[in-house]
């Protein structure tokens, strides 16, 4: 699936802008939303199958013309139980984090998901369009309501939620990794139902998968993920980040070695893929293949390319402090909620609802 934009003049009107203009139709950019949910810490996972490629959207923005919403989603947050006093402080830290990582305020809207209430709003409009058994589908709340004591209705509406968040800002575009798929999925299918039933109020979106679209735990058993406790966090100190390196899950029973056409069987490959040059990905493939290589070199030179590109965005991470970043974020929040309130009207008089303010 092709989702380059065309090229066209930086700030060029994106996908929803009208187009009622006599003569050549305006060359259209996407309108790019992403959003992670500040729980826990970021780890590799989150960082190349996501916000590394937010921050490569930032930095090619002057080019592309692409209008980019990245949000904190704390209202996922507390999908799940949670202590108030943490989620504000992880708040924080998740916001400095994503500045240190290249999530450019001067370049996109970014922006706390709560500061924009809209997106509440939106999803109760939209949850009257869902079918519960879609809902009753999903593997994220399967996963994670199993076995626990008390699963909220707002974990089952969660994806209500993330549908809302996307269709908010009439985004075209959603930078995902495969984990997420199942949610875009359902954010389209509610666009078009709502479409059909109230005329063309919401844009269907389309996925843009990074190249690391799931990385792998470290403990080799699926994907990486917080609530599975397997995470490489890419903010650990250097020392944690290497002796949690160190230990991660290859290839004990050597199927690289017996079928080096397939080097993706070992988790450690993967991260090469994300993180070394095409020639040290020949040579992890060539050493560990014929022996000439330990796993502990393999990780090595992988570990040396993690320290390469994180040295500079840990330096930028301790010179931003809480308040300066809070001041970062306010033109971004206002564009959002400006943006927010159109749509909010738009579906408001789609659904027939509302008096004095209708
Ligand atoms: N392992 C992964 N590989 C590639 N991409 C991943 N993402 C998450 N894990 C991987 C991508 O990160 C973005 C933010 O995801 P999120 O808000 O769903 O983050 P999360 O749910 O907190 O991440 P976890 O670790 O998966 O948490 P739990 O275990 O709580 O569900 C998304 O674009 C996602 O695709």
């Amino acid at each position: 699936m092709s989702d380059s934009p065309s090229p066209a003049a930086p700030n060029a009107a994106p996908d929803t802008a009208p187009d009622t203009a006599p003569g050549p139709k305006p060359v259209r950019t996407a309108r790019v939303f992403s959003a992670i949910q500040p729980t826990g810490e970021i780890h590799v996972g989150n960082y190349l199958g996501a916000i590394r490629t937010w921050a490569e959207q930032c930095k090619a923005q002057p080019e592309t013309g692409e209008d980019l919403y990245f949000a904190v989603a704390d209202a996922h947050a507390i999908t799940v139980p949670h202590k108030a006093k943490e989620l504000r402080a992880t708040i924080d830290r998740f916001v400095i984090d994503l500045l240190a990582l290249g999530v450019d305020p001067a370049r996109a809207t970014f922006f706390v998901q709560s500061d924009v209430p809209e997106h509440m709003e939106l999803a109760w409009y939209l949850s009257a369009v869902t079918p519960m058994g879609d809902l009753s589908r999903m593997t994220q709340f399967k996963d994670k309501s199993e076995g626990q004591d008390f699963a909220s209705s707002a974990l089952f509406t969660y994806p209500v939620l993330m549908s809302a968040d996307i269709l908010l800002y009439r985004a075209t575009v959603v930078p995902v990794g495969d984990d997420q798929l199942q949610h875009l999925e359902l954010a389209r299918e509610t666009a078009r139902r709502f479409n059909h039933r109230f005329g063309k109020t919401f844009v269907e979106p389309r996925a843009r998968m990074s190249k690391a679209t799931r990385v792998g735990g470290l403990d080799g058993d699926g994907k990486m993920s917080k609530s599975k406790g397997n995470t490489l966090d890419i903010f650990a100190d250097p020392k944690t980040f290497w002796n949690k390196l160190k230990t991660a899950y290859t290839d004990p029973a050597r199927l690289l070695r017996d079928d080096p056409g397939h080097p993706e069987v070992c988790n450690i490959y993967g991260l090469h893929q994300a993180m070394s040059s095409p020639e040290q990905q020949d040579e992890v493939v060539r050493n560990c293949t014929t022996a000439g290589w330990g796993c502990f070199d393999c990780k090595q030179m992988l570990y040396a390319n993690f320290e390469t590109e994180l040295i500079p965005l840990r330096d930028k991470r301790a010179s931003l402090k809480p308040d300066d970043a809070r001041e970062m974020l306010r033109a971004g929040t206002e564009r959002a909620r400006s943006v927010a309130a159109k749509t909010i009207a738009d579906t408001r008089k789609a659904l027939g609802v509302g008096y004095v303010r209708a």
